[in-house]
């Protein structure tokens, strides 16, 4: 760490220091930093590159210089530091930046996510002594490897939860790989639980589909029922209207003949009052004739 940053330290504090002049942070020593991280990707080429993440990123030191001299692949980094999101933002503008701070990993913020490598370059001897073994058991729980890369000696991880496993110096820069005791583990366990909950859901949803299926079944099934014994109502409906229509006919038939026998029954009736009322002239007709003759007789 230079004279001039110590100065500026103590000048404003750390938090407020970055605060006002971190979006145009660079790093003095850059050119020695990347050197220092070209002999690292080929020390430590076996590991893995695919989600690494700079941590107290600054204005993209570290980014860049794994970009130029990672080879494998894929290769994937991404940004994280509360004060030097536009700095950052400037040089690695295809990089995603996160603006969480040593605090908020140390209270579990990020506790979840899983990288394959995390880098803290010339930033972690700033972090507050109090936070650091939360922020460095936190980590261990989401990265197997740790490099720390500092200006000074003093600066060395002494926790529980990391191992160192290598390490180098080179023109005063200091790189140390870490790794994590109980990440594995962890993560067998995490893994485990989320195959069991995904396990759970799935079969949930699957019970909850047979049972969506089942009632729409039963929907169908009674709609069916409906609908045919609408349509047997109709087809009934339909068999019975010649019946009906039959019946009718005979109806007005028997109708009809019940009144030509009426009419029948009146004629031969009025036939026969007639021929009754005849007959009762024509007796008294005779009758008054032979009392005529009788009187006469007696005359
Ligand atoms: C000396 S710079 C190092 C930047 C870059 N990693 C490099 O190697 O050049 C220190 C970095 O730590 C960040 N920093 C300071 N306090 C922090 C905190 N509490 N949490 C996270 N980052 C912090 C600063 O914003 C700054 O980018």
């Amino acid at each position: 760490m230079s004279k001039g940053i110590r100065n500026q330290y103590s000048k404003y504090g750390v938090t407020n220091y970055y605060t006002q002049f971190g979006s145009n942070y660079r790093n003095p020593h850059e050119r020695r930093l990347t050197l220092s991280i070209k002999k690292m990707t080929s020390l430590f080429s076996d590991l893995d590159y695919s989600n690494v993440l700079d941590l107290a990123c600054g204005s993209g030191e570290i980014t860049l210089a794994l970009q130029k001299y990672v080879q494998k692949r894929p290769l994937k980094i991404s940004g994280m530091d509360p004060f030097t999101n536009e700095a950052y933002k400037m040089r690695c503008s295809s990089n995603k930046i996160e603006t969480f701070s040593f605090e908020d990993l140390a209270n579990g913020q990020i506790f979840g996510r899983k990288y394959s490598l995390i880098i803290c370059s010339y930033a972690m001897h700033l972090c507050n002594k109090s936070v650091l073994p939360n922020l460095l058991a936190q980590l261990a729980l989401i990265t197997l490897h740790l490099i720390i890369i500092s200006p000074t000696k003093k600066f060395q991880i002494q926790n529980y939860n990391w191992q160192k496993i290598n390490g180098f110096v080179q023109e005063k820069v200091h790189v140390t790989l870490y790794k994590s005791i109980n990440f594995e583990m962890v993560w067998e366990k995490l893994d485990y639980e989320n195959e069991k909950e995904n396990e759970n859901e799935n079969e949930k949803e699957n019970s909850d589909q047979k049972e969506i299926k089942t009632k729409e079944k039963q929907e169908s099934k009674t709609l069916k029922n409906e609908k045919g014994t609408k349509e047997k109502e109709k087809l009934l409906e339909e068999d019975q209207k010649p019946i009906k229509q039959e019946t009718n006919k005979k109806k007005v038939v028997i109708e009809k003949e019940k009144e030509k026998e009426k009419g029948k029954y009146i004629q031969k009736t009025k036939r026969k009052i007639s021929s009754q009322k005849k007959d009762k002239k024509k007796k008294t007709k005779s009758n008054s004739n032979v009392k005529k003759k009788q009187k006469s007789k007696f005359k």
